[in-house]
């Protein structure tokens, strides 16, 4: 095989040169564009994060309006979706919706084909991030047979999103100030995460010259999986099905006897706690004051501090991870564990994107096609049927 290196899942390969997110996974370091995640999360916005991601930099005051007045105007969808979505089951996962009614898109927007058009993808670009939550709004409001509510843009994304699931057609909504700030750190927090599996969907597939809706549905699709973006609702129905804290014992030893993983545990990079755990966990707190307190919390609370103390945990350093607290936060608010992916995928839109362009302008980027390592069968005879 000459010089070809066999590399499974490339755990080892760097796929590209970036200079969007830095992680260092032993520190528990977390940056985008080089500034702590813990500062976006306290001083930053959703809408703000996507500009910086996209951008390299910071907006100015009139950048950002101007990005904001443009997602707000991108909000609704296109009646043609909305037809769509009424013809999904009422049991349909949320998920399956999602990157379903994402690929649809590109359907309408034949001109995001023009991918290497700085103009029309910045359009294209600002269509997927802006439509993104009314997908996942209207795919609940259809689960739930209600009808769909128009996004309202004097409020802001969080809030618009909030508007679109929990208020009622005509009628104004006043979004809570906590939720709704919650909501926007949970965006922040998770809107890019380097090369991760559903970032790598995007850009492989990407890599292809595919639009960017198409690109997307992908990445979602690869979100979808119960050890990547799945991993949030896992984590609410494995906290359910403990049921007590005084079952956590036995629960953390079927894991070590390997029936079943303690989801929303362990990371491929982050050999240390999460720093995005340590942000949701403080949020979840001022989240319960205004819900009140999720009870699965103490179970989540429970699992963690024996696990941190277990030698099976230990050696194989694994903490928490952004998963293992934002489920409870979500389902506080009023949402049910199969919308929790969603709620992941729509913040991870600007990254998904952010990486995707900056692939098309790297120049070394080609077609991604990794090679094999062949171990099937050497040459051989057709055999007939009747002697078989
Ligand atoms: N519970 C129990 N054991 C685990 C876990 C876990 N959550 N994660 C890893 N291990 C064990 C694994 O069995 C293996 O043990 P051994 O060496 O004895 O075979 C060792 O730790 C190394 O695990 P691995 O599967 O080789 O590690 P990986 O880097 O391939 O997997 C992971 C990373 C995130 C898929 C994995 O830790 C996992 O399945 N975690 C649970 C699912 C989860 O929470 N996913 C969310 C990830 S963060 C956000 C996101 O990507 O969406």
């Amino acid at each position: 095989f000459g010089m070809m290196s066999y590399d499974p899942a490339f755990q080892n390969t760097a796929s590209c040169r970036s200079r969007v997110t830095f992680i260092d996974g032993d520190k528990g370091i977390l940056r985008y564009r080089g500034y702590p995640i813990e500062q976006l999360a306290e001083h930053s916005t959703f809408t703000e994060t996507a500009y910086l991601l996209l951008n390299g930099e910071l907006p100015t005051a009139a950048e950002l309006e101007s990005w904001e007045a443009e997602l707000g105007g991108h909000a609704p969808l296109p009646e043609g979706i909305k037809s769509l979505l009424d013809g999904f089951q009422p049991d349909a996962h949320p998920m399956g919706v999602f990157l379903s009614s994402v690929g649809a898109l590109s359907t309408y927007y034949p001109d995001a084909k023009q991918i290497f058009d700085d103009e029309n993808r910045r359009i294209q670009v600002a269509r997927l991030i802006a439509k993104a939550p009314a997908i996942g709004a209207y795919s609940y409001r259809h689960a739930n047979g209600l009808p769909y509510v128009d996004p309202d843009s004097s409020l802001g994304f969080a809030g618009r999103f909030l508007g679109m699931l929990f208020g009622e057609p005509g009628a104004p909504y006043t979004p809570d100030p906590v939720l709704e700030r919650a909501l926007d750190i949970l965006f922040i927090l998770h809107a890019d995460h380097e090369q991760n599996c559903s970032t790598s969907a995007m850009r492989g597939i990407g890599s292809s010259q595919a639009d960017p809706f198409a690109s997307m549905a992908g990445a979602a699709a690869a979100l979808y999986g119960p050890l990547h973006g799945g991993a949030n609702e896992a984590v609410l129905r494995m906290l359910a099905a403990i049921g007590s804290v005084d079952n956590v014992p036995d629960f953390i030893k079927k894991v070590k006897a390997g029936e079943g993983r303690l989801m929303g545990f362990g990371h491929r990079v982050y050999k240390s706690y999460d720093p995005r755990a340590t942000v949701i966990k403080e949020q979840a707190y001022r989240v319960f004051e205004v819900t009140g307190r999720n009870p699965l919390l103490d179970i989540a609370i429970e699992l963690e501090r024996i696990a941190l103390q277990d030698d099976y945990f230990v050696q194989r350093r694994l903490y928490p991870n952004v998963d293992f607290y934002s489920g409870l936060i979500y389902e506080a608010m009023g949402f049910k564990p199969a919308m929790f992916t969603v709620l992941f995928a729509i913040g991870r839109a600007p990254g998904w994107i952010a990486q995707w362009q900056e692939m098309l302008r790297d120049k070394a980027q080609k077609i991604a096609r990794p090679r094999q390592i062949y171990l099937g069968a050497g040459e051989r005879d057709y055999v007939p049927m009747d002697q078989r």
